[in-house]
């Protein structure tokens, strides 16, 4: 297929870090578009725990697979995200949605987004069960308390994350 004719969407998000829900989310992503670019959003505002690379980093390590078959790549904006989407040439944004809780942001989001730019359209896609309770700030938390992560981040992920949150002291 021709690069034009491919449908890109972006899956954006602070993934601080990123979990197994955001890896479903592109997993299904994925069955749907030709290609996803799951986008770090570099945005000052909000204070996370890890870096814009550290973050990066870690979808990258994560993602490998994917990665390597040319259906998924990893990238990072500021600014507005549907900007950055139309600069993409991407045709929609993914979200996912876990539970009715998310869906007034999400929503508010979307009609934002689609009065800045009408070529974009928001496309909510719904985490495996195991993942509707799932947060990265939860597991923030619970990595923090020495609790137990399995199941929740990749493996290879956990001493990166236990490394960085012994390091850094609470807010
Ligand atoms: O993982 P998050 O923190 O829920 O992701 C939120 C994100 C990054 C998608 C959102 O904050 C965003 O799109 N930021 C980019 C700036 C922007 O376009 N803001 C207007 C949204 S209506």
């Amino acid at each position: 297929m021709s690069a034009s004719k491919r449908r890109i969407v972006i899956y954006p998000g602070s993934f601080d870090p990123v979990t197994n829900g955001h890896l479903d989310i592109v997993r299904r992503a994925s069955v749907l578009f030709d290609h996803v670019v799951v986008a770090v959003s570099d945005n000052s505002l909000k204070h996370p725990l890890f870096s814009l690379l550290e973050r990066r980093d870690m979808l990258v390590l994560a993602l490998k697979p994917e990665i390597k078959s040319g259906k998924v790549s990893v990238d990072s904006f500021s600014g507005l995200l549907v900007r950055y989407a139309v600069r993409k040439g991407a045709v929609a944004v993914i979200r996912g949605l876990r539970a009715v809780s998310d869906f007034e942001y999400e929503f508010q989001m979307a009609l934002m987004n689609r009065r800045q730019e009408c070529r974009v359209e928001t496309v909510f896609l719904m985490p495996d069960e195991r993942y509707t309770y799932l947060s990265s700030s939860l597991l923030k938390d619970i990595l923090r308390m020495g609790g137990d992560v399995d199941g929740f981040i990749p493996p290879v992920l956990i001493p990166k994350l236990r490394r960085k949150i012994s390091k850094t002291p609470l807010p």
